[in-house]
């Protein structure tokens, strides 16, 4: 039977997860990447056109990639960047990787699990934050806390605030999963002959990873929207392809 993820699972993974995402040479996820951060940053500038002094929370920050990104192309000072981990090794690295960037200290990370009913109590609470969750997070939290997970998302927003949800396209899984996780196999380690299962649009392996993916539906009903997410479209052969989506949820 296949283990179930836990903290120390993600611990397993952490040293080679950069390998697998930021630093990954594949040019689908090379592009998937630039989009997402494009459409996030294009996001939050256009928030702080309206709001002043929040912060940024990266929830399930991993190694810092977004939180990273986020604060090298916003290069606001008015802006905390926050990333929320509870895997010790992911937070190592990316405190690692912190201290050795010079210039920057609006960024830090924090250990916390993300389905914690009174998480919003460990916050100073803005009433205008961005709270965003990438890379198809969402889809490694266990069923039965999803609900909580976005709640926390609205909560720690504020009432002004904005919540952002980047997932894998999950109406294309046929598709889509092959691409994304065969160009991630430093992090996954292992693809089984049943490791995609359209049926419930999974993906897992023996080593005890698993991730769902969501259809648009899906993610607007945990939402409670229904708006349509901004695409991230990558380019195959001569056809945009769309491999993940953003979802925006203005909590006001
Ligand atoms: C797929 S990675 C995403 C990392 C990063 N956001 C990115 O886009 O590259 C998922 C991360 O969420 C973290 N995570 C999963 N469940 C969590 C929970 N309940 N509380 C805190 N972190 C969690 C894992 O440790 C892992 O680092």
């Amino acid at each position: 039977m296949a283990k179930i993820m836990n903290n120390k699972s993600w611990d397993d993974l952490a040293a080679d997860y950069d390998k697998s995402v930021e630093d990954n040479q594949s040019p689908l996820v090379i592009n998937y990447l630039k989009e997402e951060i494009e459409i996030l940053k294009n996001l939050c500038e256009k928030h702080s056109r309206l709001n002043k002094n929040f912060s940024v929370i990266d929830m399930g920050a991993g190694t810092g990639r977004v939180v990273f990104a986020l604060d090298e192309k916003l290069r606001d000072d008015s802006i905390d960047f926050l990333g929320i981990e509870n895997s010790d090794l992911m937070l190592k690295y990316a405190n690692q990787k912190n201290k050795l960037r010079s210039g920057f200290s609006k960024t830090s990370f924090l250990k916390h699990d993300l389905t914690d009913t009174n998480l919003s109590q460990n916050f100073d609470l803005k009433n205008a934050n961005v709270v965003m969750c990438t890379y198809n997070t969402l889809g490694v939290v266990p069923s039965d806390k999803r609900q909580s997970f976005i709640d926390n998302m609205k909560i720690i927003a504020g009432k002004n605030g904005m919540v952002i949800l980047t997932m894998f396209n999950g109406d294309d899984f046929g598709f889509v999963a092959p691409k994304m996780y065969h160009s991630m196999i430093p992090m996954i380690k292992k693809i089984d002959d049943d490791s995609f299962d359209e049926e419930n649009r999974v993906f897992h392996n023996s080593l005890g990873f698993r991730s769902q993916w969501f259809t648009k539906n899906e993610i607007n009903s945990l939402l409670d929207s229904t708006l349509d997410p901004l695409p991230i479209n990558v380019i195959i052969g001569d056809t945009p392809k769309t491999f993940g989506n953003v979802f925006v949820h203005n909590v006001a």
